[in-house]
Formats: structure tokens, C-alpha cells, sequence
């Protein structure tokens, strides 16, 4: 078994004064996409944003064999953590390829692995990003993240309010992206998981409840329906 990309030991993260996450422990391996799962208002987002030091964190993060919990978000990115965050956040008045540049942030950014894997961007680069539809701006979010070398992908329910058929293409970019890079999904739609996720890490109230794999824990209709409020296929309460 090869060393995690990222362990996240004992992880507390407060926003407001308010803990939201109490205890979180897990391990990334270093390829492929790892599901986090958990109901609405689990403390998914929060254990991200914790990760990228975005909210006050407590508790071991190592990255590649080395420390990242005590530095600010700019020095995590720096190290190679790509984040793609909810609701995709494209500056809206800017143009794709515009919105593409201001995220290349080293020398020879994967701008042909980038085209290759979104011709419907390069078809679109002159469009400003806030006309696209939600499945093509969850795009630009994901090029964003992928034209830098990054060591992990933290991925927050980059499906979520999409078509189906759109969701299957975004299941796809994330399949494809994966060969390249470990990705931390954290997806609601069971389906999607179903399809991309070896492991899963199921967090409740700020806490691990879970570790395993993601096809065992989605065949068990008992957990499932325990600790994410659903039957063995569809969507998250
Ligand atoms: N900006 C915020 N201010 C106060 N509480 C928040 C804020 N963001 C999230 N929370 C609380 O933190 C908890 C975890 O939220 P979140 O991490 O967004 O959950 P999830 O992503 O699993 O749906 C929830 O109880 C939520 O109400
Ligand atoms: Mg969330």
C-alpha cells in the first residue's frame, strides 16, 4: 500500500466562534477519487475549506509526508492543493479564456490537457463565463483547477443542480482528470460516486462515522439509509 497524498488527523475547524467540524480523520490515497460523503450540513464544505485553511483549523494536515496545517491558504495552494469550490464561482463578467488565464499560476500550465479534455471551452473561450449553462461553468471551475500541476484536487459537489445528462459529463471530466491528478470529491448524487470513488470517508455532525470502500458503503442499504438519509441509489436528502 502506497503513503497517503494526504492525511487529515484530528481536524477541528471553527467558523464564527462556532466549532462545525469536531473531529475529522481520514486518509487520501495517492491516486484516483475518494468520496466524502454526509448529509446536508454534515461539515463537508467546512472540512475542505479547513484543508485550504480558509476557516481556523486545529489538528494534523500533512500533505506528500509534509505539515500544511499551519500555513495560510496562499502557501497550501503553493504546495500543490487545487480547490474547485461549490456553487463553481467563475468571475461571471469575464470572458472563458479570461477566467482560464488568471488561474494559470506556473510556467507551463496544461493548457492542451485542459483543451483536450473541455473543446466545448475552447469552442466558447470569447463567452463571458456568467452566460454559460451551471454544467459548462462547473467546467470552467474544474479547468481552473487543472491547469496547474497540483499534487490533489479537493472537489466540492460539482453536480449539484445539474441535468442529468450534464452530470454524466462532468462525471466524465472528473473520471478523465483523475488519471492525473488524486481527487477528494465530495458529492452528493450516489450514482456519481458509485461510478468514480474507491474509497469513501461518511461524515455526521463534524465527525467521521465511516471510513471504507465506497461501493461496499453504497451497497449497504442500512448505512446508507443511516447516515445519509437515502435508499441505495438517488440523491441525498
Ligand atoms: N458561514 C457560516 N456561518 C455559520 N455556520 C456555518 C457557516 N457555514 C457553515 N455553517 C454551519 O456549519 C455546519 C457544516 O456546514 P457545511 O460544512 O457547509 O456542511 P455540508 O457541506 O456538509 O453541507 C452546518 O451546521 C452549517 O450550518
Ligand atoms: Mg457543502
Amino acid at each position: 500500500m502506497s503513503d497517503p497524498i494526504l492525511r487529515v488527523s484530528g481536524l477541528r475547524c471553527s467558523i464564527a466562534g462556532q466549532q462545525v467540524v469536531e473531529d475529522v480523520s481520514f486518509e487520501v490515497p495517492p491516486v484516483g477519487i475518494t468520496a466524502v460523503l454526509g448529509r446536508n450540513g454534515a461539515g463537508k464544505t467546512s472540512t475542505l475549506r479547513g484543508i485550504m485553511g480558509l476557516s481556523a483549523r486545529r489538528g494534523e494536515i500533512v500533505l506528500a509526508g509534509q505539515r500544511i496545517d499551519a500555513l495560510p491558504t496562499h502557501r497550501v495552494v503553493q504546495r500543490g492543493v487545487g480547490y474547485v469550490p461549490e456553487d463553481r464561482e467563475v468571475f461571471g463578467t469575464l470572458s472563458v479564456a479570461e477566467n482560464l488565464a488568471l488561474a494559470e499560476r506556473q510556467a507551463q500550465p496544461r493548457r492542451e490537457f485542459v483543451a483536450e479534455l473541455f473543446p466545448d471551452l475552447v469552442k466558447r473561450k470569447d463567452q463571458a463565463a456568467g452566460s454559460l449553462s451551471g454544467g459548462q461553468q462547473q467546467m470552467v471551475s474544474l479547468a481552473r483547477a487543472l491547469l496547474n500541476d497540483n499534487r490533489i484536487l479537493l472537489v466540492d459537489e460539482p453536480t449539484k443542480g445539474l441535468a442529468p445528462q450534464i452530470v454524466d459529463d462532468v462525471a466524465d471530466a472528473l473520471a478523465e482528470a483523475s488519471k492525473t491528478v488524486p481527487v477528494l470529491l465530495v458529492e452528493q448524487n450516489l450514482d456519481v460516486v458509485r461510478r468514480l470513488a474507491a474509497g469513501a470517508v461518511v461524515i455526521s455532525s463534524g465527525r467521521v462515522v465511516h471510513t471504507g470502500d465506497a461501493a461496499e458503503i453504497l451497497d449497504d442499504e442500512a448505512l446508507t439509509q443511516r447516515l445519509l438519509g437515502v435508499h441505495a441509489s438517488g440523491e441525498a436528502a
